[in-house]
């Protein structure tokens, strides 16, 4: 795992095993290798362009709010419901991690160096992106699975229990941003 990958996201020390936390984080750097953005600009750039230009919050800032809701959650459902509806910790923490990877390859720099969406992104979504990284990385299809059904184009599909968890997390810390009393 590299410096600057273990920077960003100490969330990977959660994944117990180590082969599952390796594949994660080399998915993240296979990212940043082909992204126009460098690991500094996901703490500056906004989490999303749907929410206008005075959102405050940054990319990192909500990509691990979601990694830590999820977590609270998994255990508090494993908690709960442990034998009905067991939660595999590593598979979500993992799978949180990975559901926005593929945005790194959705952004372009415009002319004053500003991240817009690129042609890219507009054909290839990132959760098709991140599947399409986390494959090549060796990343296992339950946690593949996590990426491709986070996003509204899960809802088409029947979801493991740790793909709702991340799915919700998502979505409770996007919706209210984007509209709300
Ligand atoms: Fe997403």
């Amino acid at each position: 795992m590299n410096d600057s990958v273990k920077k960003l996201w100490p969330e990977l020390e959660w994944i117990k095993d180590e082969q599952l936390r390796e594949k994660t984080a080399r998915t993240w750097e296979l990212a940043l290798e082909k992204s126009v953005l460098k690991p500094e600009d996901l703490e500056k750039i906004q989490f999303t362009l749907l929410c206008g230009p005075d959102l405050q919050v940054t990319f990192m800032e909500h990509k691990r709010c979601v990694v830590h809701i999820a977590k609270s959650s998994g255990e508090k459902m494993n908690e709960f419901f442990g034998k009905d509806l067991p939660v595999n910790m590593d598979v979500l923490i993992s799978g949180a991690i990975l559901a926005d990877v593929g945005k790194l390859l959705e952004y372009e720099l415009d002319p004053d160096g500003r991240a817009v969406q690129g042609r890219y992104g507009k054909y290839l979504r990132h959760p098709f992106s991140g599947v399409s990284l986390a494959e090549e990385c060796g990343v296992p299809p339950e946690v593949c699975h996590i990426i491709a059904a986070h996003a509204h184009e899960g809802d088409l599909i029947k979801r493991s229990t740790e793909a709702y968890i991340v799915h919700h997390a998502d979505f409770m810390t996007f919706e209210p941003f984007r509209s709300r009393l």
